[in-house]
C-alpha cells in the first residue's frame, strides 16, 4: 500500500517538475538558445544536450574557454555550469546564472525531454 502510495505521488510529481522547467527555460534560456537543431538567436542548440559532448553542439562557435572542457553533460557539471557558468569555463561567453538549486534541477529535468 505504501509503495503504491509512493509511486502515485512521483506520477503526479514529475511532470509539474519537467513544465517548471520548461516555464523556466521560456523565461530564462529561449531568448538565446533553441531545443531545435538550428542554434538559438545566440546560443548553441540545447537539443539533445544531457549526454552531448560539452562544446558539441555542430556548426556553432564556442568560446575557446567552453571547448577547452571535455567530457559530456550530466546532471553535476550542468549545475555546475549554470550555478557560474564563468567559474566552470573561464573564457565562456555564456553568463547568465540560475541561483536557485530547485530552478537548475527543474531545468536540468526539462533539458532531458528535449531530444
Ligand atoms: C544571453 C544569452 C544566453 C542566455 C539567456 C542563456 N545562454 Fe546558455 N549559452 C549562451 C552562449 C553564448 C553559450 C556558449 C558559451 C561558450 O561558447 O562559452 C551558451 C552555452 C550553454 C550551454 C552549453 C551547451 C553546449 O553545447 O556545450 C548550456 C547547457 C546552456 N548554455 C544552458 C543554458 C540554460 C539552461 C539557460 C537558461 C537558464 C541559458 N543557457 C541561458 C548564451 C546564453
Amino acid at each position: 500500500m505504501r509503495l503504491v502510495l509512493i509511486a502515485a505521488l512521483a506520477a503526479v510529481a514529475f511532470p509539474a517538475f519537467a513544465q517548471d522547467g520548461a516555464a523556466l527555460y521560456n523565461a530564462q534560456c529561449k531568448a538565446c538558445h533553441s531545443v531545435t537543431e538550428a542554434s538559438g538567436p545566440a546560443g548553441p542548440s540545447l537539443k539533445g544536450v544531457v549526454g552531448r559532448k560539452i562544446a558539441g553542439a555542430p556548426g556553432y562557435a564556442y568560446s575557446a574557454g567552453l571547448k577547452a572542457k571535455t567530457g559530456v553533460w550530466g546532471d553535476a557539471n550542468l549545475d555546475s555550469f549554470l550555478t557560474n557558468p564563468a567559474g566552470f569555463a573561464p573564457g565562456g561567453k555564456m553568463f547568465v546564472k540560475v541561483a536557485k538549486p530547485g530552478d537548475r534541477a527543474a531545468l536540468i529535468a526539462y533539458l532531458k525531454t528535449v531530444k
